[in-house]
Parts: structure tokens; C-alpha cells; sequence
């Protein structure tokens, strides 16, 4: 019988996450000490195995969020901090298969067709994702067009900049840590909370296609699946930094939610008024914590 499999990669400079086929996880802190042979202080070079590389994608992203654990913003949800959620969805959707084909084509150049048919599936599988987002908008009564037109949360701007840039570089390898860890987070959705956003729209509004779409619901959980398989397929080195980029990816996610999440209602309602330029088509008094901190967990 083969060995069980045992990952590793360094993702800051004093912690290492190791994980094994078998499921086991640890953070790494080296020890420094001269008379003790770190094993886990050279890049691992082996194979992976889906058990073992999700270990490190997952490890990846709990260590990006226990970053800022202590100022995690756990607000009453509101139909403004939704909406804000879905103008959020839209913009990390709207440009993702375009962005994912220019990695696709690089990945061709580079005499790597594997990676760049992963990528154009991927492509394929996003298309029309933001329009679930701009249909749920409508569906709420708000000019969901001039509103993304005119507004982009500034707590997802980062994380936008971050997909352009990574897919643009000359080996675009980490935008497949980054999408790992969008889908990720949001496969992590379940019924219940998508129940949650059905009680605050009106009755019989239907305004949760994106989110149902992007839960353990919807196509979320088969494209972590895809994922994980397909990270563990490549080199050691397309791997580590594919869990790099997990890491960094999460660390911009949780600061830019919870900088959407720490805002009052009051503050929302303002800046989407400002960028539809007249009131929003409810009355406060549909919102049920009206006054009170304000936010619904981002729709992506
Ligand atoms: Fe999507
Ligand atoms: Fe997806």
C-alpha cells in the first residue's frame, strides 16, 4: 500500500500549513533551532492527493480569517446590507470568465493546456453569474444597472483588483487559489441562511438566484469539488502557490466584508441612494433593525 500522502506550504513567513491524505491539519511555526532539521523548511516537491490538498486550501483560508477573528462584525442582516451584498456579487462575477480566459490563453502560450482547459471551463461554468446578481436587484425594485454602474463597495474593490491582477501576470497560476477561495466561502452557505434572506425580502419577491446559485445549494459545491481535484493534480510548485494565493485571497476577503459588515444601516442607505440618485423603493420601516447595526453576509 503507498504511503499516505503529506503536504506542506509556507504561507507567511513564521507559519506553514501541513496536511495529510488522511485528513489531518496542522499550523507549522518553525522553531529556528540550529540542532533540530526542520522537514517542512524546503518547498515540498511530491505528488498531491485530494485529502491532503484540501487540507491546505481549507488550512488557507481559516488562517486568513483568523487574522482579524477578534474584530469579526456579526450584524443583524438587513435588505440594505443584501443589496449591498448583491452590487458586491455582481462585481466579483462580471468580469470573471474574461479574466479567467486571458489566464486560459497565457496557460496556452506557456505549453500548459491542462491548466488552460481547466481555466476554460471555469470561463464557461461563471458566464452570466452577474446577471443572477443584477435579476435579484430588479426583483427588489431597485435599478440594479445604475446602481452597479455607479458603486462598488469599497470593501470588495480590493478583492476585484487582486482577480485582474493575478489573472494578467505572466504565470496566473494563483487566480485558481483566489477562486478557490470565493467558492469556497460560499459553499459554506446552507438553506437556512438563504431562508434568512427570503424572510427580509416582501412577499413574494424572488431575489436570492445568485446566492442559491452560490451555496451548497447550487453549482458552488461541485466547482470546490472540481477544484480541489484539480489543484492536486498539478506540480508541487503550481500548488504551493495556488495555496499562497488561497491565503492572501482570504486575508483581503475577511478585512473587505467585515468593512462592509462594521458599517451602520444609516451609512448603507446613504451611499445607495448617492449612487441611484433617489430613495431606495422601501421604506425603512421593511428593514427589520432599522437603527441598528446593519448587514447580511456577502452574496459572494
Ligand atoms: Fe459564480
Ligand atoms: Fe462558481
Amino acid at each position: 500500500m503507498a504511503p499516505l500522502v503529506t503536504e506542506w506550504v509556507t504561507v507567511t513567513g513564521d507559519i506553514s500549513i501541513i496536511a495529510r491524505e488522511s485528513g489531518e491539519v496542522w499550523f507549522h511555526t518553525p522553531s529556528g533551532t540550529k540542532e533540530k532539521v526542520d522537514p517542512f523548511a524546503t518547498p515540498m516537491t511530491g505528488v498531491g492527493a485530494m485529502g491532503s490538498t484540501v487540507g491546505l486550501l481549507d488550512g488557507a483560508i481559516n488562517l486568513g480569517f483568523a487574522r482579524i477573528e477578534k474584530r469579526l462584525a456579526h450584524p443583524d442582516p438587513t435588505l440594505a446590507g443584501y443589496i449591498v451584498a448583491l452590487v458586491g456579487a455582481y462585481h466579483t462575477s462580471v468580469d470573471t470568465p474574461r479574466n479567467l480566459r486571458r489566464a486560459a490563453s497565457r496557460f496556452n502560450e506557456l505549453g500548459r493546456p491542462e491548466v488552460a482547459a481547466y481555466l476554460e471551463e471555469r470561463a464557461r461554468e461563471e458566464t452570466g453569474h452577474d446577471r443572477l446578481a443584477l435579476k435579484d436587484l430588479r426583483a427588489l425594485g431597485v435599478p440594479g444597472e445604475r446602481l452597479v454602474a455607479n458603486f462598488i463597495p469599497e470593501g470588495i474593490k480590493p478583492l476585484c483588483k487582486r482577480f485582474d491582477d493575478l489573472c494578467t501576470q505572466d504565470y496566473p497560476i494563483g487566480c485558481i487559489g483566489y477562486s478557490y477561495c470565493l467558492e469556497r466561502i460560499a459553499a459554506l452557505k446552507q438553506k437556512t441562511d438563504i431562508e434568512k434572506v427570503e424572510a427580509l425580502c416582501p412577499d413574494g419577491v424572488d431575489a436570492t438566484r445568485f446566492l442559491r446559485s452560490h451555496s451548497s445549494l447550487g453549482s458552488e459545491a461541485s466547482h470546490v469539488e472540481e477544484t480541489i481535484a484539480f489543484v492536486a493534480s498539478l506540480p508541487a510548485n503550481d500548488r504551493i502557490r495556488a495555496v499562497q494565493e488561497t491565503y492572501e485571497s482570504a486575508l483581503i476577503m475577511a478585512e473587505g466584508y467585515n468593512h462592509e459588515l462594521l458599517k451602520s444601516e444609516a451609512e448603507v442607505l446613504e451611499e445607495l441612494q448617492q449612487a441611484i440618485g433617489e430613495a431606495l423603493p422601501y421604506r425603512l420601516s421593511l428593514c427589520p433593525s432599522n437603527g441598528e447595526k446593519r448587514g447580511a453576509r456577502p452574496a459572494a
